[in-house]
């Protein structure tokens, strides 16, 4: 869904920094090979991801959901030198498409991509983060939180995509479906945890960005 009135979208895409080449030509593929395109983050988004990873300047990132890359690469501008990003997707379909943009970016030696279940791969990633971003199944969201907090750095981040599922997450609790209803309990539960300090900033399907503090 766009929260936004389409005037202000376009206006805000105007004083946007344009999309880099490699991901138009990932987003084009996407949209004409792939099931569910909507899924990708998109330009806007994008640079968003890009703009806040460069803020942070991470050595080490991590990615739950990869789906076609295109957040991954967008992540990785931001990477500070030598650092690393692992990013995960249970659906292996994908992985040549994937690992041909990651080459055509230059990213190959900068991106560990596993495929697989992220509940079974997560606990072998023997790595301490400053940047999460959790893209992938809705109903795990909160058992992903639990099981990349230890590994996150004090200061460090995890943002969340899609917390307002289209604004299905304002409904009466009991008219929720199951993906809304976890989302709705993902921020919940992170609001009620005092080692965080959180913002969920309204752009596109909502980003819910969260600073461990301790
Ligand atoms: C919304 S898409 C990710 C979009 C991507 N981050 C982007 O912005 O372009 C969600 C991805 O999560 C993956 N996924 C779903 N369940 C998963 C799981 N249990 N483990 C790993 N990946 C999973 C799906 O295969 C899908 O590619």
């Amino acid at each position: 869904m766009d929260f936004l009135p389409p005037q202000i979208a376009a206006y805000a895409e105007t004083y946007t920094a344009p999309e880099p080449a490699v991901l138009s030509s990932l987003n084009r593929e996407t949209n004409a090979k792939v099931l569910m395109p909507r899924m990708l983050s998109g330009h806007m988004q994008g640079r968003i991801l890009s703009m806040l990873s460069k803020m942070v300047r991470p050595e080490r990132i991590l990615e739950i959901g990869t789906y076609t890359g295109y957040s991954a690469i967008c992540l990785c501008e931001g990477l500070s030198d030598g650092g690393i990003l692992h990013t995960i997707d249970i659906n292996e379909e994908l992985a040549s498409m994937v690992r041909r943009y990651f080459r055509e970016a230059n990213l190959e030696d900068k991106i560990k991509y596993h495929t697989g279940n992220a509940v079974n791969i997560l606990p072998q990633i023997n790595e301490i983060f400053d940047l999460v971003f959790i893209d992938a199944d809705k109903e795990n969201y909160s058992l992903y939180f639990d099981l990349v907090f230890d590994k996150v750095k004090k200061g460090g981040y995890i943002i969340a995509d899609n917390v307002l599922w289209s604004g299905k997450v304002t409904e009466p609790e009991p008219a929720m479906d199951k993906d809304t209803r976890a989302l709705a309990a993902y921020c919940r539960k992170l609001q009620h945890d005092k080692r965080l300090e959180n913002i969920l900033l309204p752009v596109r399907d909502g980003l819910m960005i969260s600073r461990k503090l301790i």
